[in-house]
C-alpha cells in the first residue's frame, strides 16, 4: 500500500496513529538535531519530522533527498511544537521511522512554489511541473467543479448531453478552419469545428428539443489572453423556445454556477442592454458595467466654435473621470499617447479640468469661455475636482476609442475590482455587418440568426438597419456567451445566403444538408454558447484564459511542450497525396 491518508487530510485527531504517506519533496530544513521535510500531493502538504538523536541514519538519509523526489514515508502522526495556522496539516508532523525514494528527480527547471521564479514559456514547456503548483492545480479543480455543477443544473433541466463529430466540414463562426486532410479521399479536407453549430440545429430538427455539450472548438485567429485556437464551449440548444425563455434558461445557468461554486448570489434578474445602448453609453458591445463614467454626447453644444476638429467630427463625446482634475502633464501625455494608439485609433485627446477651487482649465480655452465649457461640465454631472477627457471623429470608432479610455480610467482608478461581478444581457445585435474592404455584409453572429420579424422589411433596403434576435452575456466586459434564435424557414435561410452574398450553389454546397433538413419539419429553435475557459479565468479572478487550461498553446499557437506543429515524414505526405510548397 502506498498510502493509507493523503497529505491533506491529517490532523490532531489523528494523533498517535501510524500511517504511511506518498509525495514529493516540496522543501527540506535541517535545524541541525532536527530535519523536516515538506511532503505535498493533490492534497496538501504534510511535514515530516527526523530527528538526529533518535534516528540518526534515518535523519542522514532525509538530508540527501532532492526537491520534488517521489518518497513514501512511514511513521506516527504527532503534535507539533510550532503550529502552522495556515495549513489544515499545520498542528501534527509525522515522525518517520521509514522512508522510501520511490523515485529520484532532477532539479526542477523552476521552483514549484505560488510564487514561482518561472517565466511563462518555461512553465509552458514543463507544464506538468506547473500544474503541481497550488494556483494552477486549484484552477484546474475550479474548472472540474464548473464542469460538474453546469452539467448537474442543464441535466435537471432536461437538457441532453449529445457529442457531434470533429471531423466536419466548415462551420461559419468567422474565423478560419482548421483543415484535415483526409486519407481515403485524396485531395479532400475534413475542417474541424469552429462550433457544433450545425449540429446542434439539425438535433433539433432530430427532435432533442434540449441539447447541451462541454465541447472543444477550434478557430484559426489571431490569439489574445481571451482567445486560443483550441477551446471549449458550453454549448446548448433548445426547440420550441422563445428569446426570453433562453435568457432565463441560461441566466439561471449562470446563477447556479456562482452560488455553487463561488458563494455569490444576485438580486433580481440580470440586466438588459440594446446593442445601440451599450456602444452609445461605453463604447462598446460587451460593457464593463462595474463603474459608471458613462460615454455622453457633445456633438450638438460643442460644434459650431471655429474649432476645426470639432467641427469637422460626425461625433464629438467623452467621459468624466472623477476626481483626477490633478493629472499631471506626464499623465494627460500617457493619455493622449494611450488613444493615439493604432489599437484605439483617436487623432488626439481634449481634456477639461475642473479644479478644485472652482477654476477651470481646459486644452481648448482659446476657443470655448468659461461658462461654454461650464454647460458641458452640466452633461458631465461634473464637479470640482473632475476632468473630463473628449475624442473627435467618425461616430463608431469614436465610441469605440472612448469605450477604451473609459476602461483605461477604469483599471487607473482600480475601479474593476475582480471579486465584484457585474453580468448582463447585451440583446439586439444588428442582423449584418458591413465589411469596408471585401464590400459586403457579413452575418454579426452567424448565417443562421434570425432577423427580427418587424425588420423583415428592411432586409431588401437598408440591411445594415436590420435586427436580429441575438444576444450576448457579458460579465465584467467579457464576452462570456452567444446565441440567437435561429431561422428555421428554408425559404429566409435561402433570402440570408443571398444577403450574405453566397449564389444558391455555394449555399447548396456548404450548407445544403442543414437547408434539406429544414424540409422536414424543424421546429423553431434557439441557442447560446459559453465561452467555458473565459467563464472559468472569470471565476478565478485571471487575466488569460490560458491558466485554467491544463495544457494551452502559447501565442503563436504552438504546443511547446510536445513542440507542434510539427513537419511530417514525406512518407505520410505520400499517403495523404499532399504537397507541401515552401513560400518565399
Ligand atoms: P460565439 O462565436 O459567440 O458563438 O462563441 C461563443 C463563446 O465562445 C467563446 N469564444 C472563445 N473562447 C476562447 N477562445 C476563442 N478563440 C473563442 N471564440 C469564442 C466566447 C463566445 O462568447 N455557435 C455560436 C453560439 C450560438 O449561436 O449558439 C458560437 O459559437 O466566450
Amino acid at each position: 500500500m502506498y498510502r493509507t491518508h493523503t497529505c491533506g487530510e491529517l490532523n490532531l485527531s489523528a494523533a498517535g496513529k501510524k500511517v504511511v504517506l506518498s509525495g514529493w519533496v516540496q522543501r527540506s530544513r535541517d535545524l541541525g538535531g532536527m530535519t523536516f521535510i515538506d511532503l505535498r500531493d493533490r492534497y496538501g502538504i504534510t511535514q515530516l519530522a527526523f530527528n538526529t538523536d533518535t534516528n540518526k541514519a534515518l535523519c542522514d538519509e532525509a538530508r540527501k533527498l532532492g526537491r520534488e523526489f517521489v518518497i513514501q514515508a512511514e511513521g506516527v502522526v504527532a503534535e507539533r511544537h510550532s503550529k502552522n495556522n495556515k495549513i489544515p496539516t499545520g498542528e501534527i508532523e509525522i515522525v518517520v521511522d521509514k522512508i522510501t525514494v520511490l523515485n529520484p528527480a532532477e532539479t526542477p527547471p523552476f521552483t514549484i512554489e505560488n510564487e514561482t521564479d518561472g517565466g511563462d514559456e518555461l512553465r509552458m514547456k514543463y507544464r506538468y511541473l506547473d500544474i503541481r503548483r497550488n494556483p494552477v492545480r486549484d484552477n484546474l479543480i475550479l474548472r472540474h467543479k464548473m464542469a460538474q455543477e453546469t452539467r448537474k443544473y442543464l441535466s435537471q433541466q432536461q437538457f441532453l448531453e449529445v457529442e457531434t463529430p470533429v471531423l466536419i466540414k466548415s462551420t461559419p463562426e468567422g474565423a478560419r478552419d482548421f483543415i484535415v486532410p483526409s486519407r481515403m479521399n485524396a485531395g479532400q479536407f475534413y475542417a474541424l469545428p469552429q462550433s457544433p453549430q450545425t449540429f446542434k440545429q439539425l438535433l433539433m430538427v432530430a427532435g432533442i428539443d434540449r441539447y447541451f455539450q462541454i465541447v472543444k472548438c477550434f478557430r484559426d485567429e489571431d490569439l489574445r489572453a481571451d482567445r486560443q485556437p483550441e477551446f471549449t464551449q458550453i454549448d446548448c440548444e433548445m426547440a420550441f423556445i422563445e428569446q426570453e425563455d433562453i435568457l432565463n434558461t441560461f441566466e439561471g445557468l449562470i446563477k447556479h454556477l456562482f452560488r455553487s461554486v463561488l458563494e455569490v448570489e444576485f438580486e433580481g434578474p440580470f440586466p438588459r442592454m440594446t446593442y445601440d445602448e451599450a456602444m452609445g453609453r461605453y463604447g462598446n458591445d460587451k460593457p464593463d458595467i462595474r463603474f459608471g463614467m458613462r460615454i455622453r454626447d457633445l456633438t450638438g453644444i460643442a460644434k459650431g466654435k471655429d474649432f476645426k476638429v470639432f467641427d469637422s467630427a460626425e461625433y464629438i463625446g467623452g467621459i468624466n473621470a472623477n476626481g483626477c482634475s490633478e493629472y499631471t502633464r506626464k499623465q494627460l501625455d500617457e493619455l493622449t499617447e494611450f488613444v493615439t494608439r493604432p489599437q484605439v485609433g483617436a487623432k488626439g485627446l481634449v481634456w477639461v479640468k475642473f479644479n478644485t477651487d472652482g477654476t477651470l482649465k481646459s486644452t481648448i480655452d482659446k476657443f470655448y469661455t468659461e461658462d461654454e465649457l461650464k454647460k458641458w461640465g452640466e452633461k458631465f454631472n461634473a464637479k470640482p475636482g473632475d476632468l473630463i477627457l473628449i475624442l473627435a471623429g467618425g461616430k463608431l470608432p469614436t465610441l469605440k476609442a472612448l469605450g477604451e479610455l473609459r476602461l483605461e480610467m477604469g483599471s487607473r482608478l482600480n475601479l474593476r475590482n475582480k471579486n465584484t461581478f457585474a453580468p448582463l444581457w447585451v440583446i439586439d445585435f444588428p442582423l449584418l455587418e458591413w465589411d469596408e474592404e471585401a464590400k459586403r455584409f457579413f452575418a454579426m453572429h452567424h448565417p443562421f440568426t434570425s432577423p427580427k420579424p418587424e425588420d423583415f422589411s428592411k432586409l431588401d433596403t437598408t440591411p445594415g438597419d436590420v435586427r436580429a434576435n441575438a444576444y450576448d452575456m457579458v460579465i465584467n466586459g467579457v464576452e462570456v456567451g452567444g446565441g440567437s434564435i435561429r431561422i428555421h424557414d428554408q425559404k429566409l435561410q435561402k433570402k440570408m445566403f443571398q444577403t450574405l452574398g453566397f449564389t444558391d450553389e455555394e449555399a447548396e454546397a456548404q450548407f445544403g444538408f442543414l437547408m434539406n433538413a429544414f424540409r422536414f419539419g424543424a421546429p423553431p429553435h434557439g441557442g447560446i454558447a459559453f465561452g467555458f475557459d473565459r467563464l472559468t479565468s472569470l471565476f478565478a479572478g485571471l487575466d488569460s484564459i490560458r491558466d485554467v487550461i491544463a495544457f494551452p498553446k502559447n501565442n503563436s499557437g504552438r504546443d511547446i511542450m510536445i513542440d507542434s506543429p510539427a513537419p511530417v515524414a514525406q512518407a505520410a505526405l505520400d499517403e495523404l497525396s499532399l504537397n507541401v510548397v515552401k513560400k518565399g
